[in-house]
C-alpha cells in the first residue's frame, strides 16, 4: 500500500467515489453533504493498493493549521493500519508546510482510532450532519520527526 498526494482529477475523482462508499453509502450523509464545494482547495492524500484507491482523507490549511477532513478506509481493509498511514502522512505534509498543529473533527465512535494515531479530544460533543463528533488535535514540534 502506498500513501500520497493524489496528483490527477481522476485520482481526486477516484478519492470521491470512496468518500461517496463511506459516508453516503455507509453512514448515510447525503452527496451533497459529502461534496462540499471545498475539494478544489483541498490537499487530497490517497492509500493505493495497485491501483486501487483504499483509502484518503483532505487537508486544508486555515490560520497556521493543518484541519484534517473526509477520513475514509474501504470498509473490507480496516484494522490494517491504512488509516495510521493516512495520518502519518497527513502530519508529514502538515509539519513541511509548517503547520503548528493537525486537527480535526472527530466522529466520536471513531475517537479511539485518532487517539491510537496521537490526536487529543478537546471540548464537549456537538453535532454535524446529526452525527456526533469532538475536537481533536495534534501538537507539530518543529523540525520533529
Ligand atoms: C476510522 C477509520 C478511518 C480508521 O481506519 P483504519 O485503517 O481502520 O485504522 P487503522 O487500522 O490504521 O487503525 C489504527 C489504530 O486505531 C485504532 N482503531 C482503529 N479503528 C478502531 C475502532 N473502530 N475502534 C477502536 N480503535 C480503533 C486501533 O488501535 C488501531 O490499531 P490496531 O491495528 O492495533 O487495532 C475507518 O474505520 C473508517 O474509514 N471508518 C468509516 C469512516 C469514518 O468514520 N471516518 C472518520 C470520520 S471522523
Amino acid at each position: 500500500v502506498s500513501v500520497r498526494v493524489a496528483e490527477t482529477k481522476a485520482e481526486i475523482d477516484a478519492a470521491l467515489a470512496l468518500r461517496l462508499r463511506v459516508f453516503a453509502g455507509e453512514q448515510g450523509i447525503s452527496a451533497e453533504a459529502e461534496i462540499d464545494g471545498l475539494d478544489a482547495e483541498a490537499t487530497h492524500l490517497i492509500a493505493l493498493r495497485r491501483s486501487e484507491t483504499i483509502g484518503t482523507c483532505r487537508l486544508r490549511f486555515r490560520r497556521g493549521a493543518c484541519k484534517l477532513e473526509r477520513m475514509a478506509v474501504e470498509e473490507g481493509v480496516r484494522r490494517l493500519g491504512v488509516g495510521r498511514r493516512l495520518i502519518d502522512a497527513a502530519a508529514g505534509i502538515a509539519r513541511a508546510e509548517g503547520a503548528s498543529e493537525v486537527l480535526l473533527h472527530a466522529q466520536r465512535r471513531a475517537e479511539a482510532f485518532y487517539a491510537a494515531c496521537g490526536l487529543e479530544a478537546e471540548g464537549e460533543t456537538f453535532l454535524e450532519e446529526g452525527i456526533p463528533h469532538v475536537l481533536m488535535r495534534m501538537p507539530l514540534a518543529a523540525g520533529a520527526q
